[in-house]
């Protein structure tokens, strides 16, 4: 039976939902080995759901090093269906600015060192990936964002995020090569977990937190980890509210996600 029909994956600064009662903490081993931590299940607004700590709650693993394939495994074999995501990210345009929020639409992928899938080793498939989020989970994260007016917070909706390999920031020429793609925000993570959760029929949506403008902006110094933890705290703080109020409307009123049906055509080796 489902423990928890939705996820919320915290990234840097988000390592824990105060709100959560009723909690259990769950080691769960996976065919990939263990996720980043363990699996927090816990009632948000009446309704069970799954928290994770994507770096680890003492935030131990780089983004190269994540398991991102027991991660996605760990919140499927709970039963989730809908994923939120919570991920700091540098800011590539103006007018997105420290504390804001932003709700991606599309992904460029900037990583080099990553398995993004499950499949492989004689079962070959190919997920559609046009639209990389579920947009209607991604309205439903939005509308909880606008409904709650948060003070110094604009939210932008839809955007491009570039996902880098990291751990070191981007170059100045690399920054601006983003720019000229038009791109919104970069981070380091969401681009694996959208795919495999794609493929693991999972809805999955990012709520990203703008902590810095990258190192582009002639205002502002250079991303550092400093001014990123600096705003963090900040953004942690609004981020679960949003994610609390995510939670309500999703479980009032569950979208239907055309990701929950995203093998039906995708899978090229025959089964039986
Ligand atoms: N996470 C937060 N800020 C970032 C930046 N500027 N680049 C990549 N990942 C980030």
């Amino acid at each position: 039976m489902a423990q928890a029909k939705i996820g919320i994956i915290g990234g840097s600064g988000l390592y824990k939902m105060e709100a959560l009662k009723d909690v259990e903490e769950l080691h769960i081993e996976t065919p990939f080995g263990p996720p980043s931590d363990a699996l927090i299940l816990g009632s948000l607004e009446g309704t069970r759901v799954a928290f994770l700590a994507r770096h680890g709650r003492n935030h131990h693993l780089l983004p190269s090093e994540l398991p991102f394939r027991a991660n996605i495994y760990a919140m499927k074999s709970l039963g989730v269906e809908y994923l939120i995501s919570a991920s700091a990210v540098g800011s590539l345009k103006a007018e997105v600015k420290p504390l804001d929020m932003v709700v991606p639409d599309q992904f460029i992928d900037r990583t080099k060192n990553r398995i993004s899938t499950f499949f492989g080793d004689g079962i070959v498939a190919h997920i559609a990936f046009g639209d990389p989020v579920c947009l209607r989970l991604a309205q439903v994260l939005a509308d909880g964002v606008n409904s709650l007016n948060l003070p110094d917070v604009t939210l932008h909706q839809g955007g491009t995020y570039v996902c880098m390999e990291g751990p070191a920031f981007s170059t100045k020429a690399e920054s601006h090569l983003y720019r000229s793609w038009d791109a919104t925000v970069i981070g380091m993570t969401n681009l694996p977990e959208a795919k495999l959760a794609r493929e693991a029929e999972i809805a999955y949506a990012t709520l990203a937190l703008v902590t810095d403008y990258d190192c582009w902006h002639s205002d502002h110094d250079s991303v550092t980890v400093d001014m990123v933890i600096a705003n963090l705290q900040r953004n942690a703080v609004n981020a679960q509210r949003v994610i609390q109020e995510t939670v309500r409307r999703l479980s009032e009123n569950p979208p239907t996600s055309d990701a929950h049906s995203a093998l039906k055509y995708a899978i090229l080796t025959p089964l039986d």
